[in-house]
């Protein structure tokens, strides 16, 4: 029998794992959305002959095995606290909210719920999962985006920055995971799923924002020292066509994570 899955938040991530889910993904299959543009949601998945019931985000727990969360951050604790109490697996995209609500994650486990976070716009997490095994001494993420990639972020608005005046790369925001992940949270949840894969607390890892308007592509760079590896890497992602803060690896690493769980073989 396969695995009921509902989808929480049909925006650009949301509806890219719909489409591969609908047309097929070996174990799962797509019972229920939610949205709160039920028609713009049905657009963007592009498959009419498919028909996706839509439910009020609070039902998603009632209808699914496996929810796929792709929602704004703001609306991740609410389902998160549904999901665990029903003993649901969350697949969770918007891991920027589990720093700033840490309680959430302490809710996986009771009642056989699951919080799994895949790699999203991010990457090598098989590396720093290992490292973190013998325990990780220094993590850094330098974050590069086009000026308007930040508008509307909580920082931005409170700091009273010009995004439009801003005509060479400058760093924008320089702290820690936690104080960013509350001053961007659309926008680095790479630093929080670099966090949460590193094990170190979020005041450990460095974080740098930087604002460049000659860019194409959204960049990060990662750099994660262990006792006898250090990991160094650097991302170009194209910002996804239908929301150009998001990516579109990190729907791809959401499909990935489910087809992975019925593989009979895999590697990473
Ligand atoms: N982990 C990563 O690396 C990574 C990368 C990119 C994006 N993200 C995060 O993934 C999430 C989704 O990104 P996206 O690009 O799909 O965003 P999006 O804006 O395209 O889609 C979000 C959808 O949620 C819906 N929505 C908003 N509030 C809702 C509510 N209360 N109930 C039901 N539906 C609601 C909106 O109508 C929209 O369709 C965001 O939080 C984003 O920051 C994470």
């Amino acid at each position: 029998m396969s695995i009921k899955v509902g989808v929480a938040g049909v925006g650009a991530i949301g509806a890219a794992v719909c489409r591969a889910l609908i047309d097929g993904i070996d174990g799962f299959s797509l019972c229920a959305g939610a949205d709160l543009a039920p028609d713009k949601a049905r657009a963007l998945i592009h498959r009419p002959d498919f028909d996706l019931p839509f439910v009020k985000l609070e039902e998603v727990a009632d209808h699914a095995d496996w929810i796929i969360e792709a929602l704004p951050a703001a609306a991740v604790p609410d389902l998160t606290r549904t999901a665990m109490a029903k003993g649901r697996t969350l697949v969770l995209i918007s891991s920027a909210a589990l720093l700033i609500h840490p309680d959430l994650k302490d809710l996986a486990g009771q009642k056989d719920g699951r919080i799994l976070v895949p790699s999203g716009a991010l990457a090598g997490m098989d590396g720093i999962n290992a490292l973190a095994e013998q325990g990780i001494l220094r993590a850094k993420l330098v974050t590069t985006k086009k000026p308007q990639a930040y508008s509307g972020a909580p920082y931005i608005v409170q700091e009273q920055i010009d995004l439009d005046a801003i005509g060479s790369a400058r760093t924008i925001f320089s702290g820690h995971a936690r104080d960013a992940a509350a001053a961007f949270p659309a926008n680095v949840n790479v630093a929080a799923t670099l966090t949460l894969a590193s094990r170190l607390s979020p005041e450990d890892v460095q974080v740098e924002v930087r604002a460049d308007p000659a860019l194409t592509a959204n960049c990060h760079e990662v750099t994660v020292e262990g006792r006898y590896s250090t990991l160094h890497f650097k991302l170009e992602n194209l910002p996804d066509p239908a929301n150009p803060k998001s990516s579109t690896l990190a729907a791809l690493s959401m499909i990935a994570a489910l087809r992975r769980h019925s593989a009979g073989f895999w590697v990473g």
